[in-house]
């Protein structure tokens, strides 16, 4: 059985997953008006895996006899400057899901949750390789620059980023 608190910080990780999952459906919108259909398609498959990252804690708090609530969702940002200031933010906003991991993980830890912790670690794996995705293709879009041939190679690149589930975690219990 879940304690109260940790029942409540999971149910705030849920909205903040389905935060995530509304920033990145909003940039591949904005991508897509833009014509740029490959960092339109990268951002699409990123809404699909945050929502299943809110999938992985929703199975879990039904698991341990929890209640999942759902909060509303608040507003995210409509439009970036270029693909370049879009993955800025992504990797700023991972690294403050990476903090709420972080802090979840202590919670669980001063709770004597030891179930909590054991499925927190499967985020903070995931973590590291979205850190690391995200500076990899600021690398890239810095490198292109404005470089039109550039920059429509790394589109060309992105279109073939296909959407598989991150973890069978995820799946519809
Ligand atoms: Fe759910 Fe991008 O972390």
């Amino acid at each position: 059985m879940l304690s109260p608190k940790i029942q409540d910080a999971l149910n705030a990780q849920i909205n903040a997953e389905f935060w995530s999952a509304y920033l990145y459906l909003s940039m591949a919108m904005h991508f897509k008006a833009e014509g740029l259909e490959g960092v339109s398609n990268w951002f699409y498959v990123q809404f699909q895996e945050e929502q299943d990252h809110a999938r992985i804690f929703m199975n879990y708090v039904n698991q341990r006899g929890g209640r999942v609530v759902l909060a509303p969702i608040a507003e995210v940002p409509t439009s970036w400057e270029s693909p370049l200031a879009a993955f800025k933010a992504t990797l700023e906003h991972e690294n403050k899901v990476t903090a709420l991991i972080n802090n979840l993980y202590a919670l669980a830890t001063a709770e004597n949750d030891y179930a909590t912790c054991d499925r927190l670690k499967w985020f903070i794996t995931e973590q590291v390789e979205e850190e690391d995705n995200d500076r990899t293709l600021i690398d890239k879009f810095t490198l292109v620059g404005d470089n039109g041939m550039g920059l429509y190679m790394l589109d060309q690149e992105l279109a073939s980023r296909a959407y598989t589930t991150p973890s069978p975690l995820a799946a519809n219990e």
